[in-house]
């Protein structure tokens, strides 16, 4: 059983990671009708993601005893300057959700609440991980600069990395259904 002040943290995280996945979904048509399909694929993909963060909280919070509900979204940004505008709204972005996730275990080690912890381990990695690679990502922008083929080279760079996340979905998606 969880207490409330955990019920109530792990809830306001659902709706962060809800509120990621629309964001990244309106970047992701941002660039879709910019040309940067390899940057679209890329969001969508993380997207998608943020779901399967969303989703993954809302069963452990019921698997524990408590009670998953959705909360109203604002509206996500629809325009950006640049490709570069997007990568440094999503690195700050990802940063404010990992100071969150902290936020989250912090609230659960103070209940006593161990799994929650123990459950939150994996988020504090992934939010390590999308960090790094998401400063990686404006790395390689900025050093393209504003010069076209460099631009089109990294969208190419990120539609593979699209695929790649769509492999481990895919692969994630499979285990969980035990297929
Ligand atoms: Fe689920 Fe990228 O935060």
């Amino acid at each position: 059983m969880v207490t409330k002040s955990v019920e109530k943290a792990i809830n306001e995280q659902i709706r962060k990671e809800e509120h990621s996945s629309r964001i990244y979904l309106s970047m992701a048509s941002w660039c879709q009708v910019s040309g940067f399909q390899g940057a679209a694929e890329w969001l969508y993909a993380q997207a998608d993601e943020e779901r399967m963060h969303e989703l993954k909280l809302i069963h452990y919070l019921n698997g524990r005893g408590g009670n998953a509900h959705l909360a109203d979204l604002e509206k996500p940004a629809t325009k950006f300057k640049s490709l570069l505008d997007v990568f440094q709204q999503v690195l700050k972005h990802e940063e404010y959700i990992s100071a969150s996730i902290n936020e989250v275990y912090a609230i659960s080690i103070k209940q006593n609440d161990y799994s929650t912890g123990n459950f939150l381990q994996w988020y504090i990695m992934e939010q390590t991980e999308e960090e790094s690679t998401v400063r990686t990502i404006l790395d390689q922008i900025r050093l393209a600069g504003e010069e076209k083929g460099g631009l089109f080279h990294m969208d190419k760079e990120l539609a593979a990395q699209a695929a790649k996340k769509r492999t481990s979905q895919l692969a994630a998606a499979t285990a969980n259904t035990g297929a």
